[in-house]
């Protein structure tokens, strides 16, 4: 196998601890970095998410709270919550668990999170900002690839960039980053003609696009690096998880890749606390 292996549960690992370091140099000066997770309903993979980033963000130590609300709640209730939280300064970042129940708006709720404390990324100003090249909070998936990239030693600028799939939380971003990191980016989707022969000209190829090892090996340039967001489950499997790449195969062509697990997954909470950080540094002021 000659691809390199980058190791996201390491980089997770390293990411964490600098942010717990550089949280404990702020509570000396008495900022403590506050982060606010709310759950409505009881989906049970929501269930275990929100209480490991509630959890991560206490072991860093931040201020870390997750509020729980029952299924039934409305959406002035979560309003007048998020109203709150917006006007909280020890709150410094605001996570509303996706999905929310039926009858309760998702877009417009999450369009009233303060921008500032928006450490999703999902409002419509980050979206702003990112795509013009502003300041801003970045979705954590794609921010944390980027930060994989960066560690590794791999510079986009001038490198040709495949992102396969156009979700709002991973493909757009995540091609955005690119673009604002000097690469040249295409942006793929299921309506992408000859979509193989397309990735074949990448040199950094991300693929989020929830199909099971769909990424095969006559899609890799000799010597990409190859990014893997997904995270399928393995029908007739109790737990097993694989991503859109194809990765034995793959791994033989590749320079680098991501495994699943242990590639992307264990990055997104990092950079959540990573986020959150910025938010309360900016706060700060
Ligand atoms: N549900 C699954 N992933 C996410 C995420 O990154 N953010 C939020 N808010 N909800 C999610």
């Amino acid at each position: 196998m000659p691809a390199r292996i980058i190791d996201g549960k390491q980089i997770a690992a390293d990411l964490r601890a600098d942010l717990a370091r550089e949280a404990a140099a702020l509570r000396e000066r008495g900022l403590v970095p506050g982060l606010t997770v709310i759950l409505v309903g009881e989906d049970p993979a929501s269930v275990i998410y929100t209480r490991n980033k509630q959890q991560v963000a206490a072991e860093l130590g931040y201020k870390s709270e997750l509020i729980r609300l029952p299924a039934t709640t409305t959406q002035d209730e979560l309003l007048e919550l998020i109203a709150r939280l917006n006007a909280d300064p020890t709150v410094h970042g605001i996570l509303i668990q996706s999905p929310l129940p039926p009858g309760l708006d998702e877009e417009f709720i999450f369009s009233q999170v303060h921008p500032d404390k928006d450490v999703d990324g999902f409002h419509p100003v980050n979206v702003g900002r990112l795509w013009t090249g502003q300041k801003g909070l970045v979705p954590c998936t794609p921010a944390g690839i980027m930060h994989m990239l960066r560690v590794t030693g791999i510079d986009p600028k001038g490198l040709r960039a495949v992102v396969v799939g156009r979700s709002n939380i991973v493909g757009k971003p995540m091609a955005a980053l690119l673009l604002n990191a000097h690469a040249t980016v295409t942006l793929c989707h299921s309506r992408t003609r000859d979509l193989p022969a397309v990735c074949r000209e990448a040199d950094i190829l991300v693929a989020a696009v929830g199909r099971a090892r769909m990424i095969t090996a006559d899609y890799v340039k000799p010597g990409a690096v190859v990014i893997d967001v997904g995270v399928n489950k393995v029908p007739g499997t109790k737990n097993k998880i694989v991503g859109d790449v194809d990765f034995e195969p793959v791994a033989e062509v590749a320079g680098h890749i991501t495994p699943v697990p242990g590639g992307v997954g264990p990055m997104t909470i990092a950079q959540l606390m990573k986020n959150t950080l910025i938010a309360a540094r900016r706060a700060w002021g």
